[in-house]
């Protein structure tokens, strides 16, 4: 058990969807935050992180920072994708082992695992076949970010661990149609068919694909609750463990947005795997669930929506 009483913690990626949900839910324990803005210390330079390391001595570590994007922006800058990851992961993890830092966790995704790996996903995929093409500088990175924390934990002893959330949705989401991923899209575009008052919706691909999706403040309980019980060389997945089908995800959007026209698959538009949900069993085990059902979820996040995109726009 890591006890966080007293201990500064730093939040690497605080102004990120995933961080943000992390810092606030460390608002609720015994310890202190540290943050830094990229303007102060960029994260892919070894000697800015070195420095703000050796300044700030931080106990433990929740890795959120890593260069973040859709399949679009991983097939036009595969080189940003695959050296920054690399480059951020390198600098925090090396720095946390000199100034030792007791305890250091690693965010990666569920990408890392293979296209067509059998459902649902556990942690013993990983490396057991081909990656899916569209990201595979960003996944082979983060598989290089696991393996890191695994040799540092085996030369050197360190305590450094590894979570792989499922799709993420919730407040600070991307919602710009060009980039957002599935959630925001769908819910913006449901918004606008409501307020244009058209009579359907266009939804890309057949509708028939199954998907998982976690609320970023469950994921940020799950990063907090493995930091704290969490001690081991293999990665952790955290996810729901329930899927759903694009259809049924966005009729459930359409009653949270109260918007009652009919759907237009467009299925001229690629589906993507068939179907991709992490196995849970072992986070389960160690204890822990996720708690906000998805309507329950989306719901929240329409509100922020509302509050933060459409009422500033
Ligand atoms: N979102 C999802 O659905 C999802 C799903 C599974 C896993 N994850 C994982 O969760 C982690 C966080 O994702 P996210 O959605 O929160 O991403 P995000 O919103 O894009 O946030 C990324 C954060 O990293 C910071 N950052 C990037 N490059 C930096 C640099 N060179 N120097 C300093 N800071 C830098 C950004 O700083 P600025 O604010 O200054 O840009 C930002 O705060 C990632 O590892 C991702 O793989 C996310």
């Amino acid at each position: 058990m890591f006890d966080l009483t007293n201990k500064r913690i730093w939040v690497a990626g605080h102004r990120g969807m995933v961080g943000r949900a992390v810092v606030r839910a460390l608002a609720d324990e015994p310890c202190e935050v540290l943050t830094v803005d990229r303007q102060s210390c960029d994260l892919t330079r070894q000697s800015e992180v070195e420095s703000w390391m050796a300044d700030n001595k931080p106990d433990a570590i929740i890795l959120c920072a890593a260069r973040v994007g859709g399949i679009l922006a991983n097939d036009t800058y595969p080189a940003d994708f695959i050296y920054d990851n690399l480059m951020i992961e390198s600098h925090i993890i090396a720095a946390a082992h000199q100034q030792k830092t007791e305890k250091l966790l690693f965010l990666g995704s569920s990408c890392i695992y293979p296209k067509m790996a059998s459902q649902p996903i556990s942690e013993q995929a990983l490396l057991t076949g081909d990656l899916e093409p569209t990201n595979e500088w960003y996944a082979i990175a983060k598989i290089a970010g696991i393996k890191l924390c695994q040799a540092y934990r085996k030369q050197h002893g360190c305590d450094f661990i590894s979570a792989m959330p499922t799709n993420l949705y919730g407040p600070y989401d991307n919602f710009d149609l060009q980039s957002s991923h599935v959630i925001p899209a769908l819910m913006r575009k449901c918004h606008e068919a409501k307020i244009s008052g058209s009579e359907s919706m266009e939804v890309w691909g057949s509708g028939k694909v199954m998907r998982e999706f976690l609320h970023v403040d469950d994921c940020a309980a799950g990063i907090i609750y493995l930091l704290k019980h969490y001690s081991d060389h293999e990665h952790v997945n955290l996810g729901t463990g329930e899927d759903v089908t694009i259809t049924q995800l966005v009729e459930t959007i359409q009653h949270v947005v109260g918007f009652d026209g009919t759907l237009r698959f467009d299925t001229s538009k690629p589906d993507g795997t068939p179907r991709k949900l992490l196995d849970v069993s072992k986070i389960n085990q160690l204890g822990w669930t996720h708690t906000t059902s998805l309507a329950q979820g989306l719901t929240d996040t329409y509100q922020w929506f509302l509050d933060n995109q459409i009422s500033k726009s």
